[in-house]
């Protein structure tokens, strides 16, 4: 048994339903997992990588995939979402925390294309909000192009008080308010 009382803490592992009552693990991410992530990049589709990245992207390089991996689980923590089935990368929420300000974190997360509308995403991002309020983070904030409102329904689902303002050159902010601040 272990002495973390957190939640989320390095051995998490939960399996949830969606809504199509598909299963998924839900595990932390480590620098081991270069191989699961760049599968998980694979499984993207053109549109979904541009959303997450900004920008048409082929491959993770080398040095995209150590800065993805390099979770220190209190400072940069991911949430992977593997298939039950094969064990394959299904999606992954994380949060990267501010240097200058401890109290905030950006975010960022994706789902593959065909596990999309199941609820993964909402049931990533929730649990994202509970692991960085854990460690000390009272808001989170989240980058999107404005044309991508599936991600600005689903912050503003996930957490009512969440705030949109436009940011260029992306598009649009969204600013999380998590844990204590959140209510
Ligand atoms: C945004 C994203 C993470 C949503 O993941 P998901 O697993 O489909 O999300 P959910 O199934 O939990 O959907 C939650 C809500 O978001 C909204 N939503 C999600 N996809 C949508 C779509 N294609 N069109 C309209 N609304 C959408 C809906 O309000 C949905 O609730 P509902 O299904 O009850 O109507 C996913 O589409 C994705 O990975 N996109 C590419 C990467 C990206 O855009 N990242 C954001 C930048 S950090």
């Amino acid at each position: 048994m272990s002495a973390d009382p957190r939640h989320y803490p390095p051995e998490y592992d939960e399996t949830v339903v969606l809504r199509d009552a598909r299963l998924a693990r839900l595990r932390l991410l480590g620098p081991d997992d270069k191989g699961l992530l760049t599968r998980t990049f694979e499984r993207l589709s053109e549109r979904s990588r541009y959303q997450r990245f900004f920008a048409a992207k082929a491959t993770l390089s080398a040095e995209d995939l150590s800065a993805l991996t390099d979770c220190d689980g209190e400072n940069h923590l991911a949430i992977a979402a593997l298939s039950p089935i094969g064990g394959d990368g299904v999606g992954v929420a994380r949060f990267i925390r501010t240097l200058a300000d401890p109290a905030a974190a950006e975010a960022a997360i994706a789902v593959i294309d065909s596990w999309q509308r199941c609820g993964l995403g909402t049931i990533l991002l929730v649990r994202l909000f509970a692991a960085a309020a854990e460690r000390g983070i009272d808001r989170l904030v989240l980058h999107m192009l404005s044309s991508n409102t599936s991600m600005a329904a689903l912050v503003r689902k996930s957490s009512p008080r969440t705030s949109l303002s436009p940011a260029p050159p992306f598009g649009v902010s969204a600013v999380v308010p998590v844990g204590r601040a959140s209510r």
